[in-house]
């Protein structure tokens, strides 16, 4: 099959999630798929599912619904051991509703005073939204710890304060977005899932 791109609604309202999700995967969908941009009259989706994978699903359903078009979404959470998986699903409103990232990355750390186990993953569950009701779930994980205090100013949210194993200890904070972007919860969900969208198209 081929013909005119298949219009996706990039569905997140959060900006730096949307520029991720371009870079990861905006040129690997190559002529298959013109990813759009959430337009701006389309609510905001309430999170009000208990797993990623429910949320992500919502959002995906909420903005195809009001735009006509089908979407992406992904939903995603930092799982710390030591706080029994926490913040995980509640990641963006860990320290209250609209916590600021310095907020929540405030709260981990305090949460975190003392503790020697500071093992940690951040988890994502993107989804494609395809039309005719059919989707595609994929599931990206990348596992590290939790540093003593921020550095970098790269990324966004917890990205300060995450190590990703098998690296050189560098927080994704502290990483160029490729680097990030190759080993990242992220990364990894969103290249899985733009190779089934690519499949199920016959691109
Ligand atoms: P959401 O529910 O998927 O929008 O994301 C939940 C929260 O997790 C965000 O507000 C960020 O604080 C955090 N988060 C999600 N993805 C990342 C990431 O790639 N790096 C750091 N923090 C992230």
């Amino acid at each position: 099959m081929s013909g005119e791109p298949l219009e996706l609604v990039v569905a997140s309202a959060n900006g730096d999630k949307v520029a991720e999700i371009v870079e990861i995967i905006g040129d690997e969908l190559g002529g298959a798929v013109r990813l759009v941009a959430r337009p701006s009259h389309v609510p905001d989706v309430e999170e009000s599912e208990p797993t990623l994978e429910g949320n992500a699903r919502v959002k995906a359903r909420a903005v195809s619904a009001a735009t006509g078009l089908g979407a992406l979404a992904d939903d995603s959470g930092l799982e710390v051991d030591a706080l029994g998986g926490a913040p995980g699903v509640r990641s963006a409103r860990y320290a209250g509703d609209g916590a600021s990232y310095a907020d929540n990355v405030a709260m981990l750390l305090g949460a975190l005073t003392g503790v020697l186990d500071r093992r940690a993953r951040f988890r994502t569950v993107a989804v494609a939204r395809l039309g005719e009701g059919r989707e595609l779930v994929c599931e990206g994980t990348v596992a590290g710890v939790i540093a003593p205090a921020p550095r970098g100013t790269r990324g966004f949210g917890y990205d300060p304060v995450f190590v990703p194993d098998g690296g050189d200890g560098r927080t994704f904070g502290e990483m160029e977005a490729a680097e990030k972007h190759a080993i990242s919860a992220r990364g990894r969900a969103f290249r899985a899932l733009a190779t089934l969208v690519k499949g199920e198209l016959g691109r």
